[in-house]
């Protein structure tokens, strides 16, 4: 049985990537800080579940590993610029280190899943492909772009390594993250019948469901090395290439109540249009879900309790609640403990 190394295994995309890895066969070590805790994977004979800080990664954590898929990240445009530094540590330094390391220690395979965030703003009219000018405007955008030129180049005979630019995402995940476009709207729509949407809306933005970006990692593990070393590829679909006004409009027509669309925030300066032809000729792959059937999937869970907005599925709130607690614990503990717990007795 193959063993794959996921990183960040416990985030939104990790939390359906690696159910499904384990129902492919594959055994899978999960290593995450779990800032958004551990409860969201399955328990499983085959998966390990290891709590560790991706940049502390050594070469023991990759012996007798076949593949890693590196999600770990700070992964959204507001938390990069709160934590600019982690975010260059994270997402840059450490995913270039794990690469390294897993070229050293013999892994054959390593996939970078960065984002198509790197296109940042291209002209009205062009449609960006693999070889276009990148122009990434935000510091989780600059760091990917700087992982991906640290890895790529590693690709040779015996170590494969892939790039997939993903899309936005959408669709439910147990990790649920209510700060991507169409979850978010989809939530305003279920809970006060109005659909947030990003000024102006005329900005581009590709969309992929997490279950079709999971399939790419899923399909990449196995794929012909000599069509995908060395490789980048976007991953969504034309189909899903939406100006947010539109895509606000067909959701709105897709769920089954009456909804408005109100508008917030300034300007979005951020727009690319993207091609997928690459992925979809070299893999002979495409994507299955529209942002209707998203939506449709996330109101229906809302609607039956399975899912709930709570802080943690905002990223940005979250890891704001947490560096908020961080330093007021720091302040408090004493002897390692708290009220209770720090070890003396008075007798
Ligand atoms: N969700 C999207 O729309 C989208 C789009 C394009 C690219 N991506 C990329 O896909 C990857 C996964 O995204 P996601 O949506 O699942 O994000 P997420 O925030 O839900 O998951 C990231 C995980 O990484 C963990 N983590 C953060 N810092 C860590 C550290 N130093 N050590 C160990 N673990 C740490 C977090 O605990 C979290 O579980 C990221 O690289 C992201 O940039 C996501």
């Amino acid at each position: 049985m193959k063993h794959v190394l996921v990183t960040g295994a416990g985030g939104y995309i990790g939390s359906v990537l690696v159910p499904k890895l384990l129902n492919k066969g594959y055994r899978v070590t999960a290593i995450d800080r779990y800032f958004f805790g551990a409860d969201k994977l399955p328990e499983h004979d085959n998966l390990k579940i290891v709590k560790e800080d991706c940049r502390r990664l050594t070469e023991r954590d990759l012996e007798e590993v076949d593949a890693v898929i590196d999600l770990v990240a700070i992964s959204n445009d507001p938390s990069g610029e709160l934590f600019q530094e982690a975010t260059y540590e994270i997402n840059h330094l450490a995913r270039a280190n794990t690469a390294r390391l897993a070229k050293k220690t013999g892994v054959r395979r390593y996939i970078l899943p960065s984002s198509c965030s790197l296109y940042g703003f291209q002209d009205d009219g062009v449609i960006v492909n693999e070889e276009s000018r990148t122009n990434p405007l935000t510091t989780y955008a600059k760091a990917n772009e700087q992982a991906e030129r640290d890895i790529l180049p590693l690709a040779d005979a015996l170590f494969t390594a892939v790039v997939i630019r993903q899309a936005t995402v959408y669709g439910y995940s147990p990790r649920m993250r209510f700060d991507l476009a169409i979850n978010g709207m989809t939530h305003g729509a279920w809970e006060n019948g109005v659909i947030p949407l990003m000024r102006d809306g005329s900005q581009w933005r590709p969309m992929v469901h997490i279950q079709d970006t999971t399939d790419v990692m899923c399909l990449l593990l196995e794929a012909d090395e000599s069509i995908v070393n060395g490789q980048i590829f976007n991953v969504g679909s034309d189909r899903n290439n939406y100006q947010l006004g539109r895509l606000a409009e067909e959701i709105a027509a897709a769920l089954p109540i009456d909804v408005e669309i109100s508008w917030y925030g300034d300007p979005d300066h951020r727009s690319y249009r993207v091609g997928f032809e690459k992925i979809e000729r070299a893999l002979n792959w495409k994507a299955k879900w529209t942002a209707a059937d998203g939506a449709l999937e996330i109101y229906d869970a809302l609607a039956t309790g399975r899912l709930v907005k709570d802080e943690q599925t905002i990223t940005l709130s979250w890891y704001q609640e947490l560096a908020k607690w961080h330093k007021i614990i720091k302040e408090c503990e004493l002897y390692g403990g708290m009220i209770s717990g720090i070890g003396a007795r008075i007798s």
